[in-house]
């Protein structure tokens, strides 16, 4: 492209090299922000009109083109070329075809340091929206799921040992309450985001009359950033967002790894919804958990782009630097990855059933009961390490004779501790063991139907 058809193109003498074009372009990834770029052209030229800037006609004309351009774009029949490098020049470049000098007025008291940022955090404001109803959604399909397992009781496990049982909902929940603080997160994200740039121009702000204020109603943020050199170079809502996706990220590799094993001919758990498996071609008989797999593996990805906006922002010399271009990529790339993987898993959450048969089979493996026998000595008296020695001598003796706790007689019992009476049956075995419980936040049956109810409620189920 010539010299002179460059915005910028007026102390220019050189033409930029072709290559220099290709290197430079962001118009490949960041049309994805074309409806963000139009609705705040709109918002600036409306707030230009209000102080006298535009009149109320230009504005008009401006307004429907953007609307029509914006048409144009989602309908797919808009040109992209890297030689107009990003959809700010897209966009104004088109509007300028169609009405001359009143387009080329929209770029008054604007810079694409403060349009990009302002696009950029538009568009994150939406991504949190919609992330915001996925994990609703994944959360729906975990608290959907508890009615129907609540008589399961299963092992929760520490260090992957059996550890102690816990009614199945319990688990369901844990997971739910990882996903609210993920959607805390992100709320607060949201309030930092949602600050108006617009009006920091280049870096410095404008030497005419424009009002800040307007901008920020018509688009909806709840603050003027008060710094004009601040914002030209912030990210910093960016790198938060890339956290808050690195954190679900992680939430949902935790869940599928734990569902990949206990699906599992080893576990005989779960079975997971065929929809989302696929099979071997060379071996018949497989079902692979690939769905689980991809979202274990997308999060090495978004906990990549994370590392990219530090790495990407370190060092950065106030105020906008080109280098900010990279931000939004990596943003993008685990915004994909997270909605995806969200989505496909309330499906399999909902899609999954528990073996109920298998997983109770061999509840009284393990010794899960260990702690509530220990809890009975302690309720009669006995201090804490004697009863615990108690009962690991029992265990030791169970595992020689290969009896659970609840299978040994009175007697065999008390040849360790004479506190045990004949109601310790009351306590030992799994169901009694999850029965005993109380306090606030355990497995105790009416604790998780509290749990349930209040998370009923919340969700709308
Ligand atoms: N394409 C640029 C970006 O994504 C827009 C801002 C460019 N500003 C500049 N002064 N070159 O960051």
């Amino acid at each position: 492209m010539a010299k002179s058809e460059k915005a910028w193109g007026g102390v220019f003498t050189e033409a930029t090299d072709t290559r220099m074009e290709r290197f430079s372009e962001s118009i490949s990834f960041d049309k994805r922000m074309y409806a963000q770029d139009i609705a705040g052209s709109i918002a600036h030229a409306r707030m230009l009109s209000d102080v006298g800037i535009l009149t109320k006609d230009e504005f008009a004309q401006i307004e429907a083109e953007l609307l029509a351009i914006k048409d144009r774009i989602a309908r797919g029949e808009f040109e992209f070329s890297y030689s107009l490098e990003d959809i700010h020049m897209h966009v104004e470049k088109a509007l300028v075809e169609k009405l001359g000098d009143v387009g080329r007025k929209l770029h008054t008291a604007r810079s694409r340091n403060d349009q990009v940022s302002t696009d950029f955090r538009l568009w994150i404001r939406d991504a949190i929206d919609e992330l915001t109803r996925l994990l609703r959604n994944l959360q729906r399909a975990f608290v959907g799921r508890c009615d129907g397992d609540f008589d399961v009781v299963v092992p929760a496990y520490t260090h992957t040992q059996r550890a102690q049982p816990v009614l199945a909902p319990h688990i369901w929940l844990a997971y739910v309450e990882k996903l609210e603080r993920d959607l805390e997160r992100l709320a607060d994200c949201r309030k930092r985001a949602n600050t108006l740039s617009l009006g920091a121009a280049a870096c410095a702000g404008t030497s005419l009359p424009i009002d800040r204020n307007k901008t920020a109603e018509y688009l909806g943020f709840e603050r003027i950033a008060a710094n004009s050199v601040d914002v030209s170079s912030d990210r910093d809502f960016a790198t938060e967002f890339a956290f808050d996706m690195a954190e679900i990220a992680i939430h949902l590799s935790g869940w599928a790894e734990d569902w990949i094993w206990q699906s599992t001919v080893e576990f005989d758990f779960i079975t997971l919804p065929q929809s989302f498996c696929t099979g071997s071609s060379i071996m018949p008989q497989k079902v692979n958990p690939d769905a689980l797999e991809l979202i274990r593996g997308k999060s090495a990805r978004v906990v990549g782009n994370l590392q990219t906006l530090l790495m990407l922002t370190k060092g950065i010399p106030l105020a906008y630097d080109r280098d900010l271009q990279e931000d939004k990529e990596p943003i993008f790339d685990s915004f994909d990855a997270i909605s995806a993987s969200l989505d496909i898993a309330a499906s399999i959450v909902s899609g999954a059933t528990l073996k109920r048969e298998s997983i109770s089979a061999r509840l009284d493996r393990g010794y899960l009961d260990a702690t509530s026998l220990m809890e009975y000595l302690i309720r009669r008296g006995a201090p804490q390490r004697a009863a615990h020695g108690v009962v690991g001598r029992l265990v030791r003796k169970g595992i020689e004779s290969g009896k659970a706790l609840a299978e040994m007689s009175l007697d065999e019992l008390r040849t360790e501790s004479d506190k045990i009476e004949s109601d310790v049956y009351d306590y030992l075995g799994a169901s009694n063991a999850v029965n005993a419980m109380k306090s606030y936040g355990s497995t105790a049956p009416d604790q998780v139907r509290f749990q349930i109810d209040a998370w009923k409620k919340r969700l709308g189920l």
